[in-house]
């Protein structure tokens, strides 16, 4: 592990607070409520996701989870957070894919729980998360994937100031099938 990597990993909080919601890395004792925010919201979410596999709701599945998320923010590649507001989880978010060098970038992921859509909870997520990435983690930009068709998505990401870039044919495996998706980025508004 590089020294740097180290030192950004440092700078990381593992709380982000805000606004009505809080953002924090997950542990263990997540696991009953997210089993059933994620059973509630199946037929809402699949569609925009990679095929669930047989075991998602197992403890050992989670618990897997959980280490291997511990493992990639100590390799400096991914940062997964839950949502909260108050103490009841309503999402996630994950800045994944995080690319050093020359790229200084990373990639978004999210979803919300059917039973919380629409109260603004992902939008402010993003107000907390993205600076964060600017700030803490020194990206030079953040990245999002969307289909075209996710209304919702596209809707998120340009209230929250993403820009789109471009068309990516036959991009991600979404639901089983290779799908087209829409890029966007947010670039830092601090200079290099
Ligand atoms: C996309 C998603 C994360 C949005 O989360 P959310 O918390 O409901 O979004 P917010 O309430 O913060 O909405 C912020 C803005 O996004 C847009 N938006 C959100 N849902 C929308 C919808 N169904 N249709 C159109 N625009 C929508 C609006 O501009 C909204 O602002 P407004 O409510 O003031 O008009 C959520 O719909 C979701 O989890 N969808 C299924 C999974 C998914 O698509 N994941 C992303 C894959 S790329």
């Amino acid at each position: 592990m590089g020294f740097l990597s180290t030192f950004r990993r440092s700078r990381v909080s593992a709380v982000l607070s805000g606004q009505g919601v809080s953002l924090r890395f997950p542990e263990m004792d997540d696991f009953h409520d997210w089993v059933h925010l994620r059973v509630q919201s199946r037929n809402f979410l699949e569609p925009w996701e990679p095929t669930w596999p047989d075991d998602e709701f197992s403890q050992s599945a989670f618990r897997y989870r959980i280490r291997r998320y511990r493992d990639m923010r100590e390799d400096d590649l991914c940062y997964p957070y839950f949502i909260f507001s108050g103490e009841t989880l309503v999402g996630a978010v994950t800045l994944s894919n995080v690319r050093r060098g020359v790229a200084q970038a990373g990639t978004l992921g999210y979803w919300i729980g059917e039973p919380h859509v629409r109260r603004g909870y992902m939008l402010k997520a993003l107000s907390l998360l993205v600076p964060h990435c600017f700030s803490a983690l020194g990206l030079h930009r953040v990245e999002a994937a969307c289909l075209p068709r996710n209304e919702a998505s596209i809707g998120l990401l340009e209230k929250a100031g993403f820009e789109r870039e471009g068309y990516a044919k036959s991009y991600l495996q979404i639901a089983g099938k290779w799908e087209d998706h829409l890029l966007y980025a947010k670039v830092s508004p601090v200079p290099a």
